[in-house]
């Protein structure tokens, strides 16, 4: 990658997006990082803020969006991703998908830039096929509480495809799984960030079910890498799928992190959310023969990882507040 790439990241303040950024800067890219801090903050990327070619911008993408310069990819990344998060803001998910999509689609255009589209597994819905292949369609409820972003994502990937067809773009769809890692927020609902912050705080473990649902992580470098492999894999339209196949039940995943943060929490059971789905593994042949890209953290090492940031921000956090009493 040359000295003189430039790469707009939508979303860059937010969890995936920051390590985006800070790897493009690594690789040479300069960075423009869009986001209206409705999920994400800029605390996420207040270290690269002040580094040689990166600059932040305060917008939402569901408005007017216009950056002068060439632009060489745009990683349209804005989009709430948690459940708690987008239960919470359903119109503001389902118009970044649409409006925000268009508009990050027309960047690309004007910049005659490679557009990569943040998608997700999300799209197989409840899958009836396993492990989840990019040629299955999904089983997904439209009216679902969970299809504001379900069908955003979905949309967002008929967008991209109608905009590759209709103006010859170069543009690439990646499926994401779950990811996890430094910069989740401790309240953001999803599961790991969750489990952590409990076990770390000494309160019950609350699993959803019984626990026995199936989910497959994948640490955020590995992730980030399968990404960028996508980025500069210029031609390739996907969808691809990034994600690890290390398959594990939601009950295991909990009893795991409590081992990792020395805790001797209780586990307990919880409501299951409405249209959950019951097993996720990525089949991760397409990324390895399109990308010769594959996962290489092993969930114990990724999970330790990310219990020590979490155990930092948490020591942080109260040393800020006692300095404030
Ligand atoms: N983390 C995962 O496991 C995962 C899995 C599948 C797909 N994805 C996709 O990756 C992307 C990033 O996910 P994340 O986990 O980093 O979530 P995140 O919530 O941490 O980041 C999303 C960012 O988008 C910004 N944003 C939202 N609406 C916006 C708007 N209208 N204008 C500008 N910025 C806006 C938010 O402020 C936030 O900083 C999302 O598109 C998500 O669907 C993530």
């Amino acid at each position: 990658m040359s000295a003189a790439r430039r790469a707009v990241v939508t979303g860059g303040a937010g969890f995936l997006g920051s390590h985006l950024c800070e790897r493009l800067l690594d690789t040479g890219y300069s960075v423009v990082c869009m986001d209206n801090f409705l999920t994400g903050g800029p605390e996420n990327v207040a270290h690269l803020i002040g580094r040689r070619g990166f600059r932040l911008v305060e917008c939402d993408l569901t408005e007017f969006v216009h950056i002068p310069g060439d632009v060489d990819l745009v990683l349209h990344f804005a989009s709430a991703a948690s459940p708690v998060d987008y239960l919470k803001l359903p119109l503001e998910t389902l118009k970044v998908g649409g409006i925000g999509t268009l508009h990050a689609l027309g960047l690309a255009r004007e910049k005659g830039a490679r557009f990569v589209l943040a998608s997700t597994s999300e799209v197989y819905g409840d899958p009836l096929q396993h492990p989840q292949r990019e040629d299955y369609w999904g089983n997904v409820n439209p009216v679902g509480p969970r299809s504001v972003y379900d069908e955003a994502k979905r949309y967002g990937e008929a967008l991209t495809t109608a905009y590759r067809n209709t103006h010859g773009m170069d543009t690439g769809i990646v499926r994401i799984f779950n990811t996890y890692g430094p910069r989740m927020r401790p309240h953001d609902g999803r599961a790991i960030p969750t489990f952590i912050r409990q076990a770390l705080n000494g309160e019950p473990l609350t699993v959803a079910g019984d626990g026995s649902q199936t989910r497959s992580i994948c640490y955020v470098d590995d992730t980030v890498a399968g990404i960028l492999a996508m980025a500069a894999a210029r031609g390739e339209p996907g969808p691809i799928n990034i994600g690890n196949p290390d398959e594990m039940t939601v009950l295991a995943l909990a009893g795991t992190i409590r081992d990792l943060a020395g805790s001797d929490s209780e586990i307990t059971f919880v409501e299951r959310p409405e249209n959950d789905p019951a097993v996720r593994r990525p089949d991760t042949a397409l990324a390895r023969d399109r990308l010769g890209w594959r996962p290489e953290v092993p969930s114990d090492r990724g999970l330790r990882r990310t219990v020590a940031w979490f155990e930092e921000l948490f020591a942080e956090n109260r040393e800020r507040e006692e300095a404030a009493v």
